[in-house]
């Protein structure tokens, strides 16, 4: 088994739309497991870090106002592959585009309202965990008991 880490975000819209047990629910069922979360208000100086990549576009700007107009989720969700088991359960960025049965998909119509981010990589995933992690504080390494029965690989 491959486990891997994947820094998530529920956004503000989620959170404001009451999509948190939702959207949680749906990462439980899959039978990933939850390493650290936490419920705040982001700073401009967690925005800027963690849209690091975006610096130079041009909704960079709306992006930030954006993810700090009000609280998020911020999570470590861990499993098989989590990285890429994650993306491929968000859907593709635009709402308008995410096939049904993926959370954007399934509950917004919008690019940037999008409900959701998580990791586009292992790498990324250690970055993004830092941001809002900061010295791994507030992960917590446990094991889940119904591991045997989620990997008969
Ligand atoms: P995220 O980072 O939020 O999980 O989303 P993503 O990987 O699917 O998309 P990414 O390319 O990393 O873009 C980050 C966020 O920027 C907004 N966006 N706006 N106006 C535009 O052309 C544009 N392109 C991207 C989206 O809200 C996206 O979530
Ligand atoms: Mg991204």
């Amino acid at each position: 088994m491959a486990v891997e880490h994947s820094l998530v975000l529920i956004k503000p819209d989620a959170v404001q739309r009451r999509f948190i047990g939702e959207i949680i629910g749906r990462f439980e069922q899959k039978g990933l497991s939850i390493s650290a979360m936490r419920f705040l208000q982001a700073t401009q100086t967690h925005a800027e870090a963690h849209y690091a990549v975006h610096r130079d576009k041009p909704f960079f700007g709306a992006l930030v106002s954006f993810i700090t107009s009000s609280p998020l989720v911020a999570l470590i969700i861990s499993g098989d592959e989590a990285v890429s088991v994650i993306r491929n359960m968000i859907g593709p960025t635009d709402g308008r585009k995410a096939p049904p049965g993926t959370i954007r998909g399934d509950f917004g119509c919008s690019l940037g309202a999008n409900l959701v981010h998580a990791s586009d990589s292992v790498e990324n995933a250690e970055i993004e965990a830092s941001i809002w992690f900061p010295n791994g504080e507030g992960i917590v390494d446990w094991k889940i008991c119904d591991e045997a029965w989620l990997d008969a690989d």
